[in-house]
């Protein structure tokens, strides 16, 4: 019989969620955690394949998981999240050690998964996407000493980017019922935690129009009323996406962060059109403004990709140029990769690994220096912090100031989970430093 289970996760906040949602699931079945595989009867791989990259390492993973079962063979080994939906039951033929494959929409049915194979010794595949995700259970306590969480407000992404596996590993976009959400957020605060980060792969389209009509705003207003929680955010924001409405939220709510991630992608208007977007670069640039309004330090965040089938060299410095307009705090960069069954899989002119990665590198030490010089602006300010615990490297706290930036600074660990006060006296590429202001 299972006692203890080990969950690796890989990917997005997405799965990050899935695999919590799953822990309390095996909870409530009986099982511990445990964070050494050694030790785990069931061993679950929680899996990405964003980019040729994310899968490689997940298959590694994979193998070196396997060679566990060959030593204990009781060992239930199962994959679950893109990789589980996308391979479905050729992952056995792969890896045919595996006991279970479990796909996206299915985390809610693991527990009766388990019961039939622990009882009949057999094999499951269960990636059927045409469903509605199954809800998962909660365990009261899970996150009790935790200080933040995520929750899902909707699932899948109708958008079908040319370059993207997501849709057809997350399938149609389904948003949760605004009552279901305000639950799960007043369990995670009577839990003690202090920020939600809602997600979605598209988190402002979310819509839930069944018995109520509720938009994302909507939800989000109704979310800043919940007694106890200090902090709001959200993402993945598509710029398509984000209205008018939800910019004034920024102004009216005060516990939604300043900070958005707003993937741009490219700043060709050439290749946002290969890629499907939905917007151009003006009106990127637009969005960008309205948000600055509100506040100048509003902390803007984004994903960026260099050779995209047919991405110029003229393409890649219109790229550079909006970066260096647009100065953003940070930007997640990434080589383009060929997706299996993607409209841009089949595209001409693709661009070589060598101008990929030079492209690359190239974006990349000049955000760097834009990441510095934000930074740098938030020097001789007192900024609210959520303390967070001791700092990796330790002797400090460390936290997040509110356009989500790491902040530490010495005192005492009791402060840990409360907004504090802090004088940022030093910038540097991925965190501030300062001094607490004490009487607060
Ligand atoms: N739902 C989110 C995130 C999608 S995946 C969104 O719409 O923004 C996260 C990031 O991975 C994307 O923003 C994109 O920059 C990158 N990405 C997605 N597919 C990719 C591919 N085939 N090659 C390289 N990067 C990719
Ligand atoms: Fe992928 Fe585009 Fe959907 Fe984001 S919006 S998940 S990039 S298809
Ligand atoms: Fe990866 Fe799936 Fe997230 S492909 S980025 S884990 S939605």
């Amino acid at each position: 019989m299972c006692r203890f289970y080990y969950i690796a996760t890989m990917g997005c906040q997405m799965n990050e969620y899935d695999s919590d949602c799953l822990g309390q699931q095996l909870m409530n079945y009986g099982l511990a955690a445990t964070d050494n595989h050694e030790n785990a009867d069931l061993i679950i791989i929680n899996t990405c394949t964003v980019r040729a990259k994310a899968q490689q390492k997940a298959f590694s993973l994979i193998g070196r998981m396997m060679s566990i079962k060959k030593r204990k063979p009781d060992v239930i080994l199962g994959v679950m999240g893109c990789i589980a939906q996308q391979e479905g039951s050729d992952l056995l033929k792969k890896f045919p050690d595996i006991d279970l494959v479990l796909g996206t929409r299915e985390i809610g049915s693991t527990p009766q998964l388990l019961d039939r194979i622990t009882k009949g010794k057999e094999k499951i595949v269960a990636t059927d996407l045409s469903i509605k995700p199954i809800p998962r259970e909660r365990h009261d306590g899970y996150f009790r000493n935790s200080i933040k969480s995520y929750i899902s407000i909707m699932e899948g992404c109708n958008n079908f980017c040319s370059y993207c596996i997501v849709p057809y590993v997350r399938g149609r976009e389904v948003s949760r019922s605004s009552k279901e959400i305000m639950e799960e957020a007043k369990s995670l605060v009577s839990q003690g935690i202090k920020e939600i980060t809602l997600l979605g792969q598209n988190v402002n389209s979310y819509s839930f129009t069944e018995r109520e009509d509720v938009d994302f705003p909507m939800l989000l207003r109704m979310l800043s009323g919940l007694d106890g929680l200090n902090r709001i955010r959200f993402t993945t924001s598509h710029p398509k996406d984000l209205s008018d409405d939800l910019i004034s939220c920024f102004k009216e709510l005060s516990v939604l962060c300043p900070h958005i991630h707003l993937p741009f992608q490219s700043g060709s208007d050439r290749i946002l059109r290969m890629m499907n977007r939905g917007y151009s670069r003006e009106q990127y640039i637009e969005l960008i403004a309205k948000l600055r309004d509100i506040r100048p330090d509003f902390a803007i965040t984004s994903d960026v990709m260099v050779g995209f089938p047919g991405e110029s060299d003229k393409d890649f410095q219109m790229t550079i140029d909006l970066i260096k307009k647009i100065e953003f705090d940070n930007l997640f960069s990434f080589k383009y990769s060929d997706r299996k069954g993607t409209f841009s899989e089949n595209m001409d002119k693709k661009v070589d690994e060598h101008e990929k990665s030079s492209r690359l590198s190239i974006l990349q030490s000049i955000q760097k220096e834009i990441t510095l010089k934000r930074n740098i602006k938030h020097i001789g300010k007192e900024e609210e912090v959520l303390v967070e615990g001791e700092s990796k490297k330790g002797g400090q706290l460390t936290g997040r100031n509110e356009t989500n930036k790491i902040v530490n600074f010495y005192s005492d660990i009791k402060l840990t989970g409360s907004l504090v006060r802090v004088y940022i006296k030093h910038a540097f590429i991925n965190s501030l430093q300062g001094t607490l202001i004490k009487g607060h």
